[in-house]
């Protein structure tokens, strides 16, 4: 049988899939597709999310302000995730974090809403879902001052050490890899999927971004997850099939859901 994956992160609310969103969408099983979650970036593209959820079984939503948009974030933002939140779609709060390689909003806005929306996913008791860019030391450390018991989630496209991703995985989090693994020098991706532990590993695509060898710079779509799984299985010596398993079960225990095969 074909393999299933799990996408744990996509962005199918993009305008890069507005031509052929429905379409695209509808594929996904057929391509290989058994479950997505699509995180928000700000209040709006987490109500596309959370939109999109109510239409697809198969899709789940997480809602969230990632730190380019930080700027926009005040009391009542956080009010309306906290609402969004309510819906049995919505998994996690996500996309959070800091960013320091775009810095979009400056750094001090980053850190208080990434503490913030830490706080609402403690009190929702709900896992949250850390974009972190060459910020790497700031967000374990505001994480480990922001850890409570129960904290959960996913450290998504995962790009720094293996030492530190044995810390993130001490705080109760996941680390999912994408198509960054696949480039030919990308050496820290590919440590980490060899060595981090099985039971921790997640697999995405984040898509429409960061396409995987051979789509590297296109339009990336959650099918090309395929190509993370593979790179993670050569590099692990196990079949393709293991990767899919293991990502899935990982993905159904984080967040509580039952696994229907
Ligand atoms: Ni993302």
């Amino acid at each position: 049988m074909e393999n299933k994956f799990i996408d744990s992160h996509v962005h199918l609310d993009d305008e890069k899939f507005d031509h052929d969103r429905e379409a695209l969408i509808s594929s996904l099983y057929e391509n290989g597709i058994e479950l997505v979650l699509n995180p928000g970036s700000d209040l709006d593209t987490s109500k596309a999310a959370v939109g999109l959820a109510d239409k697809y079984p198969f899709i789940f939503a997480a809602v969230g302000c990632h730190p380019h948009d930080s700027r926009l974030m005040n009391d009542d933002t956080m009010e309306a995730f906290r609402k969004l939140s309510e819906n049995k779609k919505v998994l996690g709060i996500g996309e959070i974090g800091l960013d320091y390689y775009y810095d979009n909003s400056d750094r001090e806005t980053q850190k208080i809403w990434f503490r913030e929306q830490i706080r609402l996913a403690k009190e929702l008791d709900l896992p949250y879902i850390v974009h972190d860019r060459d910020a790497h030391e700031d967000v374990l450390k505001i994480m480990k001052e922001e850890h409570y018991s129960g904290t959960r989630g996913i450290l998504h496209c995962y790009s720094s050490s293996i030492e530190m991703a044995k810390e993130f995985i001490k705080l109760g989090f996941y680390i999912s890899l994408g198509g960054p693994v696949t480039f030919k020098k990308s050496k820290t991706p590919k440590q980490v999927a060899k060595e981090v532990p099985f039971d921790r590993l997640l697999i995405e695509t984040d898509c429409p971004y960061l396409a995987p060898e051979p789509f590297r710079g296109k339009r990336n779509e959650p099918k090309n997850v395929k190509f993370v799984a593979e790179e993670i299985a050569r590099i692990r010596e196990v079949g393709t099939d293991i990767i899919a398993e293991k990502t899935k079960e990982n993905f159904y225990r984080l967040f509580n859901l039952k696994q229907e095969n």
